[in-house]
């Protein structure tokens, strides 16, 4: 027994060793990674250019100084960053819930520039922004927010690919500065949102001068087969909210503005202390650096679609649906299944349950096809077993 707080429904097993798309855990059992830490590990396990550039950095002696000086590191991250969004200011925190939050101070804070008194913004149904009072606020989860009012107010929610709904609350309600949007929602359950649904949405936030604020939290960073998924859309949020992949397991967030956020922020808005340190950023440039020249997002889309074509092609009544773009996958079955992530480790394959009955698989870039095809023969058996269950009880 340890003394950590019981915050989580944790699998006995511990991972100790990694290697490309591989893991091992303690007892040297190998196992193939199909999470990458919930969408965190993009380089997947041990990859050379990472460990170069964090050992470097690691004996610079410097991984901590303090945004009270320039950090050459987060420069350099943030040039990347913007390149890659197509936006101009980044500001570097330590995890999701952070990016989002400094979306949503960036929305309130864009509304009073404008006069609203009381700024509102527009969220959906089944998000999930983070856990902190403000971004679990936002979150469109019962289970999320169930214990923890009172909530913070200032947020509407609508149903997901419903242009209709906000158009409606934009006649009634002119508070509204921003809508915040999952396009791809992941602990919902892999919810896609319709491209042109996304285009209709950044095209009603342009009439009402809103800001269009796109979490890319889990779906960001190449994982979709483009940088972002609103660049499926050929659409330019003002704000992005980035962290998971996109240091391949070090700690990082990321709040990225542009167009109508421009400039909102101003010295003493918002802070960190180890938002953007030097550690963190040495490990932004080398993912962003190294999806650039592994041609990684490429790859997600052909390995998630080798994936998501090898689970339809199971045509098993119980499957409900195969779901997903790229590398973010989500295969619903007819019932509530979160035993077959425990099936799953016991047949040497990592993967995750979400929203109760949704498979959740978010391998890492680097996940060959050949591998995708390993996942999906390792997992059919388990999904066919489980779904023969309910047949012949
Ligand atoms: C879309 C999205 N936003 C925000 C968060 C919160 O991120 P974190 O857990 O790093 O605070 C998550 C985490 O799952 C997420 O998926």
């Amino acid at each position: 027994m340890s003394h950590l707080m019981n915050t989580y429904a944790r699998q006995p097993v511990a991972f100790v060793r990694g290697e490309g798309v591989w893991l091992w855990d303690e007892e040297g059992r190998k196992y193939l990674d199909a999470l990458a830490g919930i969408a965190v590990n993009t380089l997947g396990y041990g990859h050379p250019a990472l460990t170069k550039a964090l050992t470097a950095r690691i004996q610079s002696g410097v991984i901590h100084t303090s945004n009270l000086w320039r950090i050459p590191d987060q420069e350099a991250a943030s040039d990347r960053v913007a390149e890659i969004t197509g936006l101009d200011e980044v500001f570097f925190g330590n995890s999701g819930l952070e990016a989002t939050e400094a979306s949503i101070k960036v929305a309130r804070k864009y509304g009073h520039d404008r006069g609203i008194a009381e700024p509102a913004i527009i969220v959906m149904e089944k998000a999930f922004h983070g856990r902190s009072l403000a971004t679990l606020s936002a979150t469109g989860s019962r289970k999320v927010q169930a214990g923890f009012e009172p909530l913070v107010q200032g947020f509407v929610r609508v149903p997901l690919n419903d242009l209709d709904s906000v158009r409606q609350v934009a006649e009634r309600n002119k508070n509204i500065a921003a809508v915040l949007i999952e396009p791809i929602q992941g602990e919902g359950g892999i919810n896609v949102s319709r491209l042109e649904y996304l285009r209709g949405l950044h095209e009603i936030c342009r009439k009402h001068e809103w800001l269009f604020i796109s979490d890319e939290v889990q779906c960001g960073i190449g994982r979709s087969g483009k940088w972002f998924v609103y660049q499926h859309a050929g659409i330019q949020p003002d704000v992005v909210a980035l962290a998971k992949g996109l240091a391949s397991g070090v700690p990082v967030g990321a709040c990225v503005v542009g167009g109508r956020a421009k400039g909102v922020f101003k010295p003493g808005n918002h802070g960190s202390t180890f938002g953007g340190n030097p550690l963190a950023m040495t490990a932004v440039v080398t993912t962003i650096d190294t999806v650039k020249s592994e041609r990684l997002m490429e790859r997600a889309a052909g390995t998630g679609e080798v994936i998501r074509n090898g689970l339809k092609d199971l045509k098993l009544a119980g499957i409900t649906e195969v779901r997903g773009m790229g590398s973010m996958i989500g295969v619903e079955l007819e019932r509530p299944c979160g035993e077959l992530v425990k099936q799953a480790l016991d047949a040497g394959l990592v993967i995750n349950v979400t929203a109760d009955n949704v498979i959740r698989l978010l391998p890492p870039l680097v996940m060959s096809e050949a591998e995708g095809r390993m996942v999906v023969e390792r997992l059919a058996p388990l999904v066919q077993r489980f779904l023969e269950k309910r047949v012949a009880a």
